[in-house]
């Protein structure tokens, strides 16, 4: 009786105590100044790291980071109050860090100067150019994908494999959807990968839509614009070294009509700056959420369109300037073409393309939306996958001037659905047509990868040997003609004086010369 008394007590003094914490100092009153939803994403250089945070009180901005031994540094940046977001976290903080070393990891935390809550620690490396990187691209992801989670496996297992996501447009679906919670939700569920690795994106037409654009714009921060992103300036390139990424807004043609001439001198600019030396940046990609080609079977796409407003806008002023790839989402399906310009397939091979390749990354998007395709758009689609249970993420990686590898793995189990290398040995505008001097590096290189090619229709690789050896092909080639024209112009002699040794012959020895 008197022990089970006593263990009664022991225990009811045991409860107490381990709740007193509780009791005494609520937890969630620590929990409203919690950075949540942190992001990071580059800022004018790939030197630059933005970070991107929520809380739900009012708080300052402040990132905290170092590396290996040196001293934290602290950073103090911007809050922004949004009350787009009534049921979510409405205080937005930014910081922007410069002038960071290439090849090296940083840690961060970020935290607020009004609270003694700190974020745990992330971190990023700063990609070195200097080296082949990977980027992974998608569009089309929601909540409602059934393979967040894959895709998070994938980076987190080693966030130096990706220097950066692109996430190409249509984002949570949507970001103001429930008063601004899904929005939070999404930039919770993305944070593991988010926070280490820069994520990078583009609207697509759910960022337009009245709802949730402000969401964009605040939740969100790109590299040349201001923050929040000024409607006028949603479009933005990138430097990373052998790769030029070109971020458009395809929106400016549909949903935001006041910003198309902005946007397209912009890019006229932008894509002039860099074929003024291609040897810089030789790879031009263009990511942009609506695609100019697809196989979809809904004949009221853009992309199927004879006159597709997409096209008519950007193909020419993509084929002038060289973009090797143009890579987009809005259908949710995986596509890939051959070079092709204008409705033309120009090879049916990746070799030294006269035209831009296009890729539609827009499977994520499957639960939300499955789109089918029966029967390819036209002869320029070189692979097309689409089934509820693929959604496909992307990848290039470019490894130098001449050779970029695309991937595009299925993410519940990172299967290849597609792969394709890109050779190109001489960037530039495809309206200048390049005939490589077949004596020349380039043109050494051009045939190397033409006899390599199975689907080449011109073979001149006979041509195509060391220097002497071409010349004596030619020599022997030259005379063979000459030979010839003099065989038809002569041939009444020549034929005579067969017949004249005819006639010296045994056989023909009484014959006489034959009146020609
Ligand atoms: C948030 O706090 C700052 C600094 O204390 C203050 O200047 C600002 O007005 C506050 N914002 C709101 C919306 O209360
Ligand atoms: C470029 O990379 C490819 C693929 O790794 C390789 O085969 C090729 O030899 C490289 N070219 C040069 C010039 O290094």
């Amino acid at each position: 009786m008197h022990s089970s008394k006593l263990i009664w007590l022991i225990y009811f003094i045991f409860v107490l105590t381990a709740c007193r914490g509780n009791f005494v100092k609520p937890k969630p009153a620590t929990n409203v100044n919690e950075p949540q939803q942190i992001h990071i994403g580059f800022g004018q250089r790939l030197t630059d790291i933005i970070i991107l945070w929520s809380t739900r009180n009012n708080d300052s901005s402040v990132a905290e980071y170092y590396t290996g031994n040196t001293n934290a540094k602290a950073i103090k940046g911007e809050t922004i109050h949004f009350e787009g977001n009534p049921l979510g976290c409405q205080y937005l903080h930014r910081v922007y860090i410069a002038n960071l070393t290439p090849g090296k990891k940083y840690f961060y935390k970020v935290f607020g100067q009004n609270s003694d809550f700190t974020s745990s620690q992330y971190s990023f490396t700063i990609p070195d150019v200097n080296k082949p990187l990977t980027y992974m691209i998608y569009g089309d992801l929601g909540l409602l994908s059934a393979n967040l989670q894959f895709l998070q496996h994938e980076v987190i297992l080693d966030p130096q494999k990706y220097s950066a996501i692109f996430h190409i447009g249509d984002i949570a679906y949507d970001l103001g959807s429930d008063g601004g919670k899904r929005g939070d939700k999404f930039l919770n569920a993305i944070q593991p990968m988010a926070a280490h690795v820069p994520y990078m994106t583009i609207p697509g037409d759910h960022e337009l839509f009245p709802g949730s654009k402000d969401h964009y714009r605040f939740r969100f921060s790109t590299p040349n614009a201001g923050w929040p992103m000024p409607m006028y300036q949603l479009w933005y390139s990138l430097d990373a070294g052998l790769i030029h990424f070109v971020c458009i807004s395809t929106e400016v043609f549909f949903l935001d009509k006041d910003n198309i001439d902005r946007q397209m001198k912009w890019l006229e600019e932008d894509l002039a700056a860099v074929n003024e030396d291609r040897s810089k940046h030789p790879w031009i990609i263009v990511l942009g959420h609506r695609p100019m080609y697809c196989s979809v079977n809904d004949d009221s796409e853009d992309c199927r369109q004879f006159d597709s407003v997409i096209r008519n806008r950007l193909e020419d002023v993509f084929y002038k300037n060289g973009v090797d790839l143009f890579i987009s989402g809005h259908q949710h399906l995986y596509e890939r073409t051959y070079p092709v310009y204008k409705n033309k397939v120009l090879a049916f091979n990746n070799r030294n393309p006269r035209a831009t390749i296009h890729l539609i990354v827009g499977s994520l998007g499957n639960q939300y939306l499955t789109e089918f395709s029966s029967k390819p758009g036209g002869p320029w689609s070189a692979n097309v996958v689409s089934a509820m249970e693929m959604e496909i993420y992307g990848k290039v990686k470019a490894f130098n001037d001449t050779h970029l590898f695309w991937t595009a793995n299925k993410a519940m189990d990172n299967g290849v659905v597609d792969k394709a290398w890109i050779i190109q040995n001489q960037h530039g505008p495809f309206d200048q047509a390049i005939i490589p001097d077949p004596l020349g590096a380039a043109g050494k290189q051009w045939r190397k990868h033409n006899q390599e090619d199975d689907n080449t229709f011109i073979n001149l690789n006979f041509f195509y040997v060391d220097k002497d050896d071409y010349n004596t092909r030619v020599t022997v080639l030259m005379f063979t003609f000459i030979f010839l024209i003099f065989g038809v112009c002569f041939r009444k002699k020549i034929l005579n004086s067969f017949r004249y040794c005819c006639i010296n012959h045994d056989k023909c020895k009484n014959g006489q010369l034959i009146p020609m």
